[in-house]
């Protein structure tokens, strides 16, 4: 059972986390056409992640019995000056997811919907490693400069591929 308040906000967190998909599809094809496999394949590897995240949200909004809503998605940037510029950004972002979803846990507490705060659990957990890896790799860029580091860091990110957790 959800309030109207609480679908309407778990339904803004579904279409916030299929933007975040965009925009990490917008960034795999910058770096594909600057000849970044790598980082292409990594950042690929996140959209798939965020649109499972996406999916989450939407499963559950009508499990619960409310009704999952597509709404219009922003477009994403489409370039960036330097690898370490997008990391940036995407750390920004998560950051900003983050603080969503912790402003969705407070919600589900202030409404007193146990269910609502159990599934967002899952989230708070992924938000830490999200940041946490997307702050690695924005340390690592920092580090290598725009020497030939960047290129064997291309070729590690580029053997990410994403597989939806077992626990999910
Ligand atoms: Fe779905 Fe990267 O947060």
């Amino acid at each position: 059972m959800l309030s109207e308040k609480v679908e309407a906000a778990l339904n803004e967190q579904m279409n916030w986390e299929i933007y975040s998909a965009h925009i990490y599809l917008s960034m795999s094809s910058h770096f594909a056409e600057e000849g970044l496999g790598g980082f292409a394949a990594w950042m690929y590897a996140q959209y798939q992640e965020e649109m499972f995240h996406a999916m989450r949200f939407f499963n559950y909004i009508n499990e619960a019995g409310g009704r999952a809503v597509l709404g219009t998605i922003e477009a994403p940037q489409t370039s960036w000056e330097k690898p370490l510029a997008a990391f940036q950004d995407a750390l920004e972002h998560e950051q900003g997811v983050t603080a969503r979803i912790n402003a969705l846990a407070d919600l589900a507490v202030e409404e007193k919907n146990h269910a609502v705060g159990i599934f967002l659990q899952w989230f708070i957990s992924e938000q830490i490693e999200e940041e946490d890896t997307v702050g690695d790799i924005v340390g690592k860029l920092k580090l290598v400069g725009d020497g030939g580091g960047l290129f064997m860091l291309d070729r590690d990110l580029g053997t990410r591929v994403f597989t939806p957790p077992t626990n999910a």
